[in-house]
């Protein structure tokens, strides 16, 4: 399968970044793998604008589930793919802590997302808590199953596997942790959706960095990567990029 690198810039970007844009912009001329950028609301449209007539690909990081209305300070998935985005990353944890998004809301998101045509990037994974217990499979599980929408298929649904307890930490899963859980998300994924769950794309992420892509993208059912802190830099984010295969 063709790896996909996602950056998530989080709450990081002023206009003044779009020289990260343009600098990205040139690697995926020769890039192997798709590559999708997802900066703040602010930026997506300037991104877009950027990204045109190239092969870098424009998403955002949350949407609201209703179309419009009496939401003050939401987007809607609509308006994102009216200003050119084409994915949304849903459910992350940092959204789930700050803001109590539980899997019924992720659920909802999704379909909002499947109904403007845009592709949904679903966030599972455990707090260190629940892997000392034994209960990373298990929590995982759970949050697919009450989160991916109906209709979901291998064009509209990738699923990011982040640890809460490696992001942003520095601390990665062992090969073989990593192993284990994305093996499961791919047997759950071909149970529920058939052929469809074949073509899922099931990214890793928690402190990918340019010194540990390649081995991470060399485990067993690993599709690729959403990156947050280096995704910020272009250079950086390049090393990773050019150790998808
Ligand atoms: P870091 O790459 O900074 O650990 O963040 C991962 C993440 O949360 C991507 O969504």
């Amino acid at each position: 399968m063709r790896k996909l690198i996602a950056g998530n810039w989080k709450m990081n970007g002023l206009i003044s970044s779009q020289a990260e844009i343009e600098a990205l912009r040139g690697l995926t001329g020769e890039a192997t793998c798709d590559i999708v950028v997802c900066p703040p609301f602010t930026l997506i449209d300037r991104a877009v604008e950027r990204a045109k007539d190239s092969n870098l690909v424009i998403g955002a990081q949350d949407c609201h589930a209703q179309q419009s209305g009496a939401h003050t300070g939401d987007v809607s998935a609509e308006m994102l793919a009216d200003i050119g985005a084409r994915y949304v990353i849903l459910g992350h944890s940092e959204r789930r802590v700050s803001y109590g998004e539980d899997d019924e809301i992720v659920h909802a998101k999704a379909v909002a997302a499947h109904r403007a045509g845009l592709i949904a990037i679903v966030c599972v994974g455990e707090t260190r808590h629940e892997r000392d217990e034994g209960r990373a499979i298990e929590v995982v599980g759970e949050q697919l199953a009450e989160s991916i929408p109906e209709g979901a298929t291998g064009a509209n649904l990738i699923i990011a596997y982040e640890p809460v307890w490696a992001i942003g930490t520095g601390l990665v899963p062992t090969n073989k942790q990593i192993e284990e859980v994305h093996a499961a998300i791919r047997h759950m994924l071909e149970e529920w959706l058939g052929d469809d769950g074949h073509s899922v794309k099931i990214l890793y992420g928690g402190s990918v960095k340019a010194s540990n892509a390649a081995a991470i993208f060399g485990l067993r059912n690993v599709d690729g990567a959403l990156v947050g802190g280096a995704s910020l830099k272009a250079s950086e984010f390049a090393g990773i990029i050019s150790a998808a295969f």
